[in-house]
């Protein structure tokens, strides 16, 4: 066994079920997980709080730079207006480039002394981690991406139309995938996972076996 972390890089749009396996895997296989969509949240929701709904680059750019991680705990990341403002300030490059360091630190040393670390995201594999052993991504038609999230807001009791949270799917992927700067998409070498109709356990299963391969396959 290699004295390297062992990197999974999880990529995919919005409500692929990223975060649900990410987290899964990592403790199956008792590595770190890092969420990083959570980091460029925390930066919208640290303007927002500062009343600042739209940010210049360089707002933005101090904002990430001077990143609280005590706010990647916070319930409001998760709001629909947070992930929104995210996807906007994510196109920025000067943004991307003040979390880069964080993101490729806790992949060479993963906390606590972990084996490895499973990263997910939306250029893991492409930017962050081009070297990972193991890369996935996972995609979901729109109107299983839009179900899921409508199931997830109705369990926090909050109101869902499907209709709206189908169209925020498909502008949020448009801006993720359409920006110049580390836009959404596989890496070459990604094993592609379509959720649409996998049920968690399936996926787990899968992603699981490619992971239990790469680490025969490193010795
Ligand atoms: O995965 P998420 O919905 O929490 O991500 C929020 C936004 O952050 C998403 O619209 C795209 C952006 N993002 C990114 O550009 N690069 C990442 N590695 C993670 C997220």
């Amino acid at each position: 066994m290699s004295g390297r972390p062992f990197v999974v890089a999880i990529d995919g749009p919005a409500a692929a079920g990223k975060g649900t396996l990410a987290r899964r895997l990592a403790a199956a296989f008792g590595f770190a997980y890092l969420d990083t969509g959570a980091l460029y949240r925390a930066v919208a929701l640290g303007l927002l709080r500062a009343g600042n709904a739209s940010p210049s680059e360089s707002d933005a750019t101090k904002a990430a730079l001077r990143l609280d991680h005590q706010w990647l705990a916070s319930p409001d990341l998760r709001q629909e207006a947070t992930g929104n403002l995210a996807s906007v300030v994510a196109a920025m490059p000067a943004v991307r480039a003040a979390l880069d360091a964080f993101q490729r630190r806790f992949a060479a040393q993963p906390p606590d002394g972990a084996p490895g670390a499973v990263i997910d995201g939306r250029d893991i594999g492409t930017v962050i981690c081009p070297g990972a052993p193991v890369k996935l991504f996972l995609t979901a038609s729109v109107a299983a991406r839009a179900d899921r999230r409508r199931l997830e807001l109705e369990a926090r009791g909050e109101s869902a139309d499907l209709a709206r949270i189908a169209a925020e799917i498909e502008a949020r992927d448009a801006r993720d995938a359409g920006r110049a700067a580390a836009p959404l998409k596989a890496a070459e070498d990604a094993h592609l996972l379509d959720t649409s109709d996998l049920g968690i356990e399936d996926v787990f299963m899968k992603a699981k076996a490619i992971i239990e391969t790469a680490r025969q396959a490193r010795g």
